[in-house]
């Protein structure tokens, strides 16, 4: 439904989750160690439509266990938000997701595609592929549960010979799944080979619920690409987004008016970089916040004039006050350069 509204600006779908409602939606995937809060409120502002929390241990969280119930923490900033649970034990799972519901989400995810081997061992993620009925029977249990809509997170099957998600996606519906995302690779594959998108309508034929599309959606060219070759409800987008928020602005630009949105400025990566870091020490102890962040800088500072020395000192850095000394000096040398190139 590729339509104008009034402010002339396309819209390609409407997604519904509960309480939630978004158009031309474009979602933040779940990442472990990635999208802590810090980094989904960056993206939220940077226009994420529904940001994820990584996966949490269904068993961590009904032990309590420290790690687990600190990755329960939300902003009021950041919703729609949803909290992603994984685990291989229905009665352990229901436990969770309530422990999980009660810290405030818009819903419940079900991770069932994870593809490690230490979680695929406890029969969680994507071993659930191998038993499709355990699997609605285990997100049937959640939803039973708790009174937030409860969705899935899945993946095509377990290999190429065992490509069951048509059956899957039925299946969860029966079971009262509000929605299921599906990054359009076998468990085999890892992050390896192509995302198939061509999974998706065959999908969208044997459910009505919603059916978000994931895998390999790279650009704001690619998210426009996927509504229109796949019918998707909305698009999730993952590692394309690390130290990169800004793929959200773009990719909603396109969408609405199918052209590109101007590309950030250098003074905004940076500054968004600090942004971001910043948030993450209102969350964390300092040196751990500077260390964990390390994984961004490579995202915000691609493509920038001589950045690769920049790289290599933050990296080596422990306290946010050399990060930031670094960072607005190499603004201002990038200012110095534009004022050159500008002469010149
Ligand atoms: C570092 C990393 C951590 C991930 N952690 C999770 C996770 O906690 N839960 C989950 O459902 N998927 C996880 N994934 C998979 C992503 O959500 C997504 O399905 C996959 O990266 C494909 O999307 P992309 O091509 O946009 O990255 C992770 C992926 C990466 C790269």
């Amino acid at each position: 439904m590729d339509k104008p509204d009034t402010f002339n600006q396309h819209r390609y779908a409407d997604l519904t989750i509960g309480d939630v409602h978004v158009t031309n939606g474009v979602l933040l995937a779940p990442m472990e160690d990635v999208t802590d809060l810090p980094f989904r409120v960056i993206c939220k502002r940077m226009g994420a439509d529904i940001v994820y929390t990584e996966f949490i241990s269904s068993d961590g969280l009904i032990r309590d266990a420290r790690r687990s119930i600190e990755k329960l923490r939300l902003s009021d900033e950041e919703h729609p938000v949803s909290i992603q649970i994984f685990g291989g034990e229905i009665d352990v799972m229901k436990e969770a997701a309530a422990v999980a519901e009660a810290s405030g989400p818009d819903f419940i995810d079900i991770n069932c595609g994870c593809w490690v081997r230490n979680v695929v061992a406890r029969n969680a993620g994507a071993a659930l592929l191998k038993d499709p009925p355990l699997m609605a029977s285990m997100t049937k249990a959640i939803v039973d549960t708790v009174k937030l809509p409860v969705t899935v997170k899945t993946r095509l099957g377990w290999d190429s010979s065992a490509i069951v998600i048509e059956d899957v996606a039925a299946r969860l519906e029966q079971a009262g799944a509000a929605a299921i995302t599906v990054h359009c690779r076998t468990r085999d594959m890892g992050h390896s080979g192509d995302a198939d998108w061509s999974w998706i309508p065959k999908i969208k034929k044997a459910v009505n619920i919603p059916v978000i599309l994931n895998g390999d959606v790279a650009s704001a060219h690619d998210v426009l690409r996927a509504f229109k070759e796949s019918g998707c409800d909305a698009v999730m987008i993952g590692r394309a987004a690390v130290g990169n928020p800004f793929i959200f602005r773009e990719a909603k630009h396109m969408l609405a008016y199918g052209v590109e949105a101007p590309e950030p400025t250098f003074e905004e990566k940076i500054r968004t970089c600090l942004e971001h870091l910043r948030l993450q020490l209102s969350q964390k102890q300092e040196r751990r916040a500077v260390l964990e962040f390390r994984k961004f800088y490579a995202g915000y500072l691609r493509g920038l004039y001589c950045a690769s020395a920049v790289k290599q000192d933050v990296q080596q850095y422990e306290s946010f006050a050399q990060v930031e000394d670094r960072l607005e000096a190499y603004i201002e040398f990038l200012h110095s350069y534009q004022l050159q190139d500008d002469v010149a």
